[in-house]
């Protein structure tokens, strides 16, 4: 069974950004792929300690075990597609993000590139400016963990301030839907 995961970096449970990783799915579903999203809303989570242990222990894990990190690893492991999601907060991924990007990516660098050849893709949930940036942010955990990043009919974006408010974006809504269908025919290429 394909499995994708989706992590919503939001601070805000079951959002904006939810909402769009939610299409993304739905697309997904579609193709029989297996679903599953992470909010990382009300979980503990810290930023990079900078310790380097992963590199001596090269157990495939963080060190630093009191936290939501480990299991995040764990699934974006098993999974062949993962969906990094974020709010954009001033221009930028939210600090939930950061703190998994910086941690999950050490780790895959000390074990071997442990996410070489999955299939990533960045979704993105703003209410008016930096988006892309936060886009980057997201697109640059994919690119240098060697994974495949397919595209969609615009950047991965969606627009709304309250939450549910990026229903009434039409144009994000398919570039969710898109991005979900291009990410089924990658991933059975790869995976058949
Ligand atoms: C701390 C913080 C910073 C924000 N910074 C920006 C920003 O730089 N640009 C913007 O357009 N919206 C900004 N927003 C608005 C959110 O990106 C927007 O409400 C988004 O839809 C929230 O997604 P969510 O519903 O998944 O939490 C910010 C919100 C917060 C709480």
């Amino acid at each position: 069974m394909i499995k994708v995961v989706a992590f919503n970096g939001s601070a805000r449970k079951d959002g904006n950004t939810a909402q769009m990783i939610r299409w993304v799915f739905e697309e997904l579903e579609k193709e029989g792929i297996q679903t599953e999203m992470v909010q990382l809303a009300g979980k503990e989570i810290r930023g990079c300690a900078a310790c380097y242990k992963c590199f001596k222990n090269q157990d495939g894990f963080c060190s630093v075990k009191d936290d939501a990190v480990n299991e995040c690893i764990e699934k974006m492991v098993q999974a062949h597609g993962i969906i990094l999601a974020s709010p954009t907060y001033f221009a930028d991924v939210s600090a939930e993000m950061k703190a998994l990007i910086d941690r999950a990516g050490l780790v895959a660098k000390a074990n071997n590139e442990l996410y070489r050849r999955k299939v990533g893709a960045a979704v993105v949930a703003v209410r008016r400016g930096g988006a892309v940036h936060a886009f980057d942010s997201m697109n640059h955990f994919f690119l240098i963990s060697q994974m495949i990043v397919p595209g969609s009919c615009y950047w991965n974006m969606g627009f709304g301030l309250e939450k549910g408010e990026v229903e009434k974006d039409e144009e994000g809504e398919r570039t969710m839907r898109i991005l979900g269908q291009n990410m089924a025919w990658v991933l059975k290429r790869l995976t058949g």
